[in-house]
């Protein structure tokens, strides 16, 4: 079995996987609770959390899975992107383990991570296809050709799309993570009653920075009772741009490199808009759409592991 540990952002997560995909246990301790009152993740916070959370998560995995350390074969981890202090938690958990068992460690990158949550048991996805990557941190249109080789066709020129809902939920008091308010409030609102108009860019690259202006006017130029009874129109109407932005650029890169079979992974994967405007395509499980470790010990399955103990010099990275 594999031992997944993911630590980049405010979720702590270890996982247990088998070589053919099965998850045997995935635990998620959010930590988004803890950022709520400021709005947003508060990185020295977070790693902080994750230090106390790390060890307590990994276990109850373990218990979850009826296994202990012996039955794993080797630790995959996230090496980034993301947030440094709270990588680092997770790698030096992951080192640890490791080296105390003599085992190899796979560092994988949480991108390959989203992609690969698509390959996990029940129903695993086979490549190639288009993949939409749609998360708190990134907006990705790659065109996956096997497990191993991704080749990047567009992505975000400024906010990611996850970004702008958690924006745009700030924008309505709503929440932080404020994807799933707006999923949530929208269902209850006209899509249609406010038109948000999304910055067309050339080539299949995306763009959601104007959208939070657009939707901060309308917002400012309501009274206080008046946001309260539009709320949900607004919140309806501006999640209706996002998906038709994200939808419009999906079939546009689908047609261009002609493939037929589409996927969307990642935080926003979980929309309910977003899913029912795709019906033609995979959309990962609701469970492992938001940041788990089960996706990255999926990855390590094709990412090529460090042996004992080498890996002790492996550095977490920010960004690319
Ligand atoms: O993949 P993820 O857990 O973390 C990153 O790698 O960034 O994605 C988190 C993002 C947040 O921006 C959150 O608001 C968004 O995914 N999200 C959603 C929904 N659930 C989470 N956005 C729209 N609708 C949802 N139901
Ligand atoms: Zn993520």
């Amino acid at each position: 079995m594999i031992l997944g540990i993911e630590t980049s952002c405010d979720e702590t997560a270890a996982a247990l996987v088998t070589d053919e995909g099965e998850i045997r246990a995935n635990v998620v301790s959010s930590q988004a609770d803890l950022h709520a009152r400021y709005g947003g993740v508060v990185p020295e916070v977070a790693s902080r959390r994750h230090l106390e959370l790390v060890t307590p998560v990994i276990r109850e995995a373990l218990a979850e899975a009826g296994a202990t350390l012996a039955d794993v074969d080797r630790i995959a981890v996230t090496q980034g992107p993301g947030l440094i202090g709270a990588l680092l938690v997770g790698l030096a958990a992951a080192k640890a383990i490791a080296w105390s068992r003599r085992l190899p460690l796979v560092p994988v990158d949480h991108l390959d991570g989203h992609v690969a949550s698509l390959y996990l048991q029940p129903d695993p996805l086979e490549p190639p296809f288009l993949c939409l990557l749609a998360s708190g941190g990134h907006t990705m249109l790659l065109d996956v050709h096997s497990h191993t080789e991704r080749e990047l066709l567009g992505s975000t020129l400024d906010d990611a799309a996850g970004e702008a809902f958690d924006k745009g939920a700030r924008l309505l008091g709503l929440g932080y993570p404020g994807g799933r308010e707006i999923d949530r409030l929208a269902s209850d609102g006209d899509p249609a009653a406010y038109d948000f108009p999304v910055a067309r860019v050339p080539g299949l690259d995306f763009s959601f920075s104007g959208l939070k202006t657009a939707l901060l006017y309308a917002v400012r130029d309501l009274a206080e009772e008046e946001l309260e009874a539009r709320r949900a129109d607004l919140a309806a109407s501006y999640q209706a741009a996002i998906v038709r932005a994200l939808v419009e650029r999906v079939r546009e890169a689908a047609e261009r490199i002609g493939r037929d079979r589409i996927a969307i992974v990642g935080g926003v994967a979980a929309n309910s808009a977003l899913r029912a405007a795709l019906p033609e395509a995979t959309a990962a499980p609701l469970a492992l759409c938001t940041d788990n470790a089960a996706m990255i010990a999926s990855a390590a399955r094709w990412t090529e592991e460090v042996p004992y103990p080498r890996y002790l010099a492996l550095d977490a990275y920010a960004s690319r």
